[in-house]
């Protein structure tokens, strides 16, 4: 197991790893997209399996969805299942408040959706994603297609005014065309490089024309497991205030997740 995966993909795994264990059975279960949240779906794969945990999954986009049903986990759209016990979801950032930006993977619109529908929301990452401050990784924003660039240019006009160290947007590409979403939009990358006032900038993004939803995930997350590729895996809690450390053994059948790329 050492051997196959890097550092930082032992980390993720680890992360994923503790996280999938928070599942109980009988739970409807976010699950959120993205490399560290593909780890954490092929292990309740083989706790549902191996433990016969019983589960109901509303993944969060369609790349979630085909790998969780090959991992053998019982799919449900969020209309069906209507409220979660549990979201458990990678991050780009997070900082001490457990403020988060998302959307790196392009589905933060229905992460967004799937965690606000959810009792509680656990962030798995590793410990390079943590920050002082929001706004290194660029935050993505959704936007409709129709009058885009309109959108695109409301938006540098908006920024102007708010407490950000950067302020350039670039249409996020697939190749020579725009990326789109599962949702059939955009996304605008804002390289802000620090955020100021998390809160504030959320609120003006949303009330632009033509947004969406933007990537900043806020009073939403409660829980961040973060793995380190020594084996540590640190668990913060905002609720009770909580920290702990774990020391997780991989044991040697966990090779069989070596394969796994997102
Ligand atoms: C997907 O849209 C994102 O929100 C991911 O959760 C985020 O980008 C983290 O991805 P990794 O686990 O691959 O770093």
């Amino acid at each position: 197991m050492d051997r196959a995966l890097s550092p930082i993909d032992r980390a993720k795994f680890l992360a994923g790893k503790r996280g999938a264990a928070f599942v109980e059975t009988g739970m409807r279960v976010g699950l959120g997209t993205g490399s560290t949240a593909a780890w954490m779906i092929r292990c309740l794969g083989e706790r549902v399996r191996e433990e016969g945990l019983r589960i109901t999954g509303v993944p969060t986009s369609e790349r979630t969805a085909a790998l969780a049903r090959e991992a053998g986990i019982p799919l449900a759209t969020l209309d069906e299942a209507k409220w979660l016990d549990l979201t458990i979801d990678g991050a780009d950032e997070f900082d001490a408040g457990l403020c988060l930006i998302k959307g790196g993977g392009g589905a933060l619109l229905r992460e967004k959706i799937v965690a606000t529908a959810s009792d509680q929301m656990i962030v798995i990452a590793d410990a390079a994603k943590e920050v002082a401050t929001l706004g290194a990784f660029p935050l993505p924003v959704e936007v409709v297609p129709f009058g885009w660039r309109t959108t695109q240019a409301l938006i540098e006009e908006a920024l102007i005014n708010v407490d950000v160290m950067g302020r350039s947007v670039t249409p996020r590409m697939a190749g020579e065309v725009p990326f789109v979403t599962d949702g059939g939009n955009f996304i605008l990358d804002l390289d802000l490089k620090r955020i100021g006032n998390p809160r504030q900038l959320s609120l003006m993004l949303n009330q632009i024309p033509g947004v969406v939803e933007n990537g900043l995930f806020i009073d939403i997350c409660d829980m961040v497991v973060i793995g380190h590729a020594d084996g540590r895996v640190e668990l913060r809690d905002l609720g009770s205030g909580s920290a702990t450390q774990e020391r997780l053994e991989l044991a040697d059948d966990d090779n069989i997740f070596a394969e796994i790329g997102d």
